[in-house]
């Protein structure tokens, strides 16, 4: 660092004499900025390239010489922002986004920056608190967002700020209430307030309504509660209100459609009560509507269907109710996205959604929907998820025959409907070559479907993921399946499949080769998938577990060691069937597995050692088997608990409290009493029913999508239904 200002010395020294015709600029601003203690690479700013400072990168001045702009954005600068900043008196213009500035900023140095207009430090990794020391009366725009600063923002800061449009502080850790001076004052000015991702609380206060220039009002993913203030409903120039992630109550005035230009209203997450406004068809601009996870009632209004600008209409989880089918959708022409999942509507589903051409995504899942699903449903070329689990259609059948023409359908989850109906297996499915061409995720679990895995789900080509777990699918498992490329999650667990684990589950390419895994679509699905439980929601097919669900089943004969080539697998399951012999070896090759589930089986010999180097491993039983020997000790062994290894009489280690095999009687009749219970337990069954949420706060338009936690797997309990 000193060496480089030296430098910066130098040249400044040689500059004097070799630029003196030139209108140099100001030489105290000059010093200034050779001070700033900043690394810049060399590679990203040529600076100084002469003496004249006003001509160097990312600098403006004015007639006399003054530094008037500072404009560095994504130079890689990387250090403290220099006290000596404050010596650039006549600064209009500030803009040091998207570098790798630390530390507070100058809070003194910039009280005489009394010409500021613009100030954006946003993507930075500034600290300290807000720094209400900039109090130019010229400010127009305030950037901070994506820094890591924290403390209350001081009201009293907007009083000196009456010129002030644009106040974006989002993603910092902000606490407090919301500073409401900007807008107490009949004279506000502001045009965008962007104040989401921090902590602050307390209610939105009132006086919104003075701001008749407001257009964005943002202040989602905070911990805001109360009632909107009904003055919001006054700022007529609003375009966008984005309040999602908070805990927002009350309900959402019919006064809302005065806002002529609204244009998005988000408010997902909340607990807004009530019913969607009346007159909401007033709202002719608005494209998005997501009113997801709140406690909204009633039915759609009727006159929503003059939002013909909609593109996004996400309702799921609410407890709206009425005929879906009195609803006219015909006129929203622009409809691409459409969720009502997890909702109380009924009837069937309505034929005037077939005329919105531009549907990409519907879900319509967890409602108390019926009736069959008309091959009209062909008209919507474009759609390409398709969500209706947990609802009451009939006739199978006719259901895959009237989606397989769907050429861009890419999900398709009907979990949950046709309860006891034969799993379709007619010839005019099976040999139609270029039905569900597109089709990587099918769910059908839990529907109590008889019958045999059909053949035409081997001609399913992009097929990934495949769910077809609680049925009561019979027969073995065919060889065609086992060669779908790309197919990476198999749940077939509690039917009535019998046969060996098939040797040829290593031909699952996409489990054995990583080249192939990594082809899986990494972009965002159109709309979430959820698991069974509240923590899987899946918002791209990639972060789906690779996984093989075969559990309680009629499985006999052994595990082959082929199993061992499944390398990318992260869940086996293999509990509750008929399997008999070793473990084998090979298993330990499995170096992702994370669940392993081998209960309820009547596997033999001893557990092998290498299965230590499992070093993901974190749930995992054998319980209930016939196995023998001692315990492996070391690696995840040490954090299992004794219930992965009861029913084994003849296991031994310090885990299961007996330290000697060898004093053990062999166990003879190779069977292990075990608790038989028929209640089948839904909590373990099918993955992906796109089924119940509570609480889930990640919407496919809430501004940035936040990276998926890693998945932690539910525990696996043993299993729990054998025939
Ligand atoms: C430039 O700065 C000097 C010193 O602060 C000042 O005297 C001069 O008026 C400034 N010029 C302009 C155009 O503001
Ligand atoms: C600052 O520069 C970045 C990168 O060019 C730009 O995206 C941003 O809009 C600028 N800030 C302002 C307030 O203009
Ligand atoms: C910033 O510079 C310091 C030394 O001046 C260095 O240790 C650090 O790695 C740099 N950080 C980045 C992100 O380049
Ligand atoms: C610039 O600011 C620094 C720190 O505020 C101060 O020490 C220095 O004297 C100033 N330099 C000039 C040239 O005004
Ligand atoms: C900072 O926010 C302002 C106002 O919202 C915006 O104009 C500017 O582009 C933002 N800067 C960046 C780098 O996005
Ligand atoms: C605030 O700034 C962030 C990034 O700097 C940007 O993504 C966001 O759109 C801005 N908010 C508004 C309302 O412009
Ligand atoms: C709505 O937007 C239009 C076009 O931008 C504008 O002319 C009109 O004044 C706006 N209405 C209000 C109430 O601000
Ligand atoms: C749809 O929005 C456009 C502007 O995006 C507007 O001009 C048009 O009037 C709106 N449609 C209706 C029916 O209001
Ligand atoms: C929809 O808009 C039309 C034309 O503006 C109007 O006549 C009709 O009453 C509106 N329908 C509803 C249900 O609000
Ligand atoms: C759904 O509607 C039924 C019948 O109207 C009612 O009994 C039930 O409580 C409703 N469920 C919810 C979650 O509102
Ligand atoms: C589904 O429909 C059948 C027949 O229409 C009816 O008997 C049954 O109660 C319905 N089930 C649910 C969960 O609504
Ligand atoms: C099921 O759907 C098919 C095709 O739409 C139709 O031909 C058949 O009659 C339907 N079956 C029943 C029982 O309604």
């Amino acid at each position: 660092m000193l060496h480089l200002m030296i430098f910066h010395w130098i040249l400044l020294f040689l500059s004097c004499f070799a630029f003196l015709t030139h209108q140099a600029c100001n030489q105290f601003d000059q010093q200034s900025l050779l001070s700033f203690q900043l690394y810049i690479p060399s590679s990203s700013l040529n600076w100084p390239s002469s003496g004249d400072c006003c001509l160097w990168e990312g600098i403006t001045c004015d007639a006399s010489g003054n530094v008037t702009r500072l404009w560095l954005p994504s130079k890689g600068l990387n250090g403290t922002i220099s006290p000596s900043i404050g010596n650039l008196t006549h600064l209009s213009h500030l803009n040091l986004s998207h570098n790798r500035l630390f530390g507070p900023p100058p809070i003194t140095s910039f009280s005489t920056l009394i010409q500021l207009q613009i100030l954006d430090l946003s993507y930075n990794r500034l600290t300290g608190e807000f720094p209400s020391t900039l109090l130019s009366n010229h400010i127009e725009l305030v950037n901070l967002s994506s820094n890591r600063f924290h403390g209350l923002i001081p009201s009293s800061y907007f009083q000196q700020a009456g010129n002030l449009m644009s106040f974006n502080v989002s993603n910092n850790s902000f606490t407090g209430p919301i500073p409401s001076s900007a807008w107490i004052d009949s004279s506000c000015s502001v045009r965008l307030l962007d104040l989401s991702y921090n902590d602050f609380s307390g209610q939105v206060p009132p006086g919104l309504g003075n701001c008749s220039k407001l257009t964005s009002f943002r202040a989602g993913f905070n911990n805001l509660s109360g009632p909107l203030p009904d003055d919001i409903y006054t700022a007529t120039s609003l375009e966008e209100i984005s309040l999602p992630a908070n805990s927002l109550s009350g309900t959402i005035g019919n006064d809302i459609v005065h806002l002529e230009n609204l244009t998005v209203l988000e408010l997902y997450s909340n607990k807004f009560t009530g019913m969607i406004p009346i007159d909401i068809g007033r709202l002719t601009m608005l494209k998005l509507l997501l009113l997801h996870i709140n406690n909204l009632s009633g039915s759609l209004p009727p006159s929503m269907k003059n939002c013909t600008n909609l593109t996004t209409l996400i309702l799921r989880v609410n407890v709206f109710e009425g005929d879906l089918s009195a609803f006219n959708f015909s006129t929203l022409s622009k409809l691409k996205t459409l969720d009502l999942g997890n909702n109380n509507f009924t009837g069937i589903l309505p034929s005037s959604l077939y005329s919105c051409k531009s549907l990409t995504a519907v879900r319509l899942g967890s409602n108390r929907l019926e009736g069959q699903i008309s091959p009209d449903i062909a008209a919507l070329g474009s759609l390409s998820f398709l969500s209706l689990a947990g609802n009451n259609f009939t006739n199978l059948t006719g259901a895959i025959r009237s989606l397989m023409g769907l050429k861009n359908l890419s999900t398709l989850i009907l979990a949950e409907n046709f309860k006891n109906e034969a799993m379709t297996d007619d010839e005019h499915i099976t040999f139609s070559s270029d039905g569900f061409q597109n089709l990587q995720v099918l769910g059908l679990g839990d529907c109590q479907l008889y019958g045999q895995l059909p053949a035409w789900l081997g001609n399913l080509r992009e097929l990934r993921v495949l769910d077809l777990q609680l049925n009561q699918i019979s027969g073995s498992i065919p060889g065609s399946l086992l060669n779908l490329p790309s197919l990476f999650y198999l749940g077939l667990s509690d039917n009535f499949i019998s046969g060996e684990v098939p040797k040829e589950l290593s031909g699952l390419q996409a489990l054995v080769s990583a080249e192939i895994f990594d082809e899986v679509d990494r972009s965002y699905l159109e709309l979430p998938l959820f698991g069974p439980t509240p923590k899987e929601q899946y918002n791209q097919l990639s972060n789906i577990p690779p996984a093989i669900y075969l559990g309680n089943n009629r499985l006999g004969g052994s595990i082959p060691a082929e199993i061992g080539n499944l390398k990318l697998l992260h869940v086996l399951v293999l509990s509750g069937n008929n399997l008999s012999g070793n473990i084998p070896d090979e298993m330990s090759h499995l170096v992702n597995l994370e669940i392993l589930d081998l209960s309820g089986n009547h596997l033999s010999g001893e557990i092998p050692v290498s299965l230590k180097g499992l070093s993901f491993l974190s749930s995992f039983s054998v319980a209930d088997n016939n196995l023998q020997g001692p315990i492996p000790s070391g690696g995840q062994f040490d954090t299992f608990p004794p219930s992965s290894f009861e029913g084994n009489p003849g296991l031994c280690g310090a885990i299961v409290q007996k330290l000697s095999c060898l004093n053990d009687p062999p166990t003879t009749d190779g069977l292990s009493p075990m608790p038989i219970s028929e209640s089948s337990n839904k909590e373990l069954g099918y993955g992906l029913i796109a089924g119940a949420v509570f609480g889930l706060i990640i919407g496919i338009t809430g501004g940035a999508l936040y990276p998926f936690p890693k998945l932690k797997f539910m525990q696996h309990s043993r299993y729990n239904r054998r025939r």
